[in-house]
């Protein structure tokens, strides 16, 4: 299935579109599944929307049908200013009446990322018990320059895990925090949609790659290799797409 390609003028409109039909999936999910879960991506982009969600950007939302995951975390304390969690909870969860169950932050307060991981996966495995299966209704993905996305990057042992749905990871050399936790190909495969936020014109070389390349160029990417149940769309800003 080739992936929904949306270009906007700029994050702004980016996060904005996504906001509005992140609302619509949200509500429908609920009325037809009675929960929505969604697994959250951090880094810088994807703030906006996070913001525009608690400022109604995506109208009036079901918050205690819904359930928010992180597809990756960095291995350090919420307050810490590298913390995913912590950049979602001062962007979104301080400001709405989602209840403290619904929140399935990633355990970095046990003593390894191999204990966090194992710990995410159970608590996944729980959640998704009927399913058997990772079936997030929505995964919120960002890209790096050099084509990771969560927290797999290129070269990363946990780009081959086949099993597990969480694994204990490492950023590549230079990006800090080193140590992190993410879902695994496997565990964003059976996701009812993914969404790779992606914007800045330092991004436009490897979205050519993995937008424009052959299969197997792309295959080279760690973003290249997610695949999902459903439907994959990219909203980009015009510098991302380079055009
Ligand atoms: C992380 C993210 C990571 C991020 C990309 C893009 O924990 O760092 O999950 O995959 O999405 O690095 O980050 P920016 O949005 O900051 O460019």
């Amino acid at each position: 299935m080739k992936p929904e390609v949306l270009v906007f003028d700029g994050l702004e409109a980016l996060s904005l579109s996504a906001a509005e039909r992140l609302g619509r999936m949200a509500r429908e999910a609920v009325r037809e599944r009675g929960r929505f879960s969604l697994a959250l991506s951090g880094g810088h982009t994807p703030r906006r929307l996070y913001v525009l969600l608690a400022e109604g950007g995506a109208g009036e939302l079901p918050w205690d049908r819904i359930h928010l995951f992180w597809g990756d975390e960095r291995f350090v304390p919420p307050s810490d200013p590298a913390s995913n969690f912590g950049m979602v909870r001062e962007a979104l969860l301080e400001r709405i009446p989602i209840p403290p169950g619904n929140l399935h932050p990633v355990p970095v307060g046990l003593g390894s990322p191999a204990e966090a991981a194992a710990s995410y996966e159970k608590e996944l495995r729980a959640f998704f018990a009927d399913e058997g299966e990772p079936v997030f209704d929505l995964v919120l993905l960002g890209l790096g320059d050099e084509g990771h996305t969560a927290s797999l990057f290129p070269g990363s042992p946990a780009l081959a895990e086949r099993e597990a749905w969480v694994a204990a990871a490492e950023a590549a050399p230079g990006i800090i925090p080193r140590s992190r936790i993410t879902l695994t190909l496997r565990g964003l495969s059976a996701a009812r949609a993914i969404w790779f936020l992606v914007a800045g014109a330092e991004k436009a070389p490897v979205v050519r790659i993995l937008l424009d390349g052959s299969e197997s160029e792309a295959a080279q990417l760690p973003a290249g290799r997610v695949r999902a149940a459903g439907p994959v769309a990219w909203f980009l800003d015009r510098a991302a797409r380079g055009r």
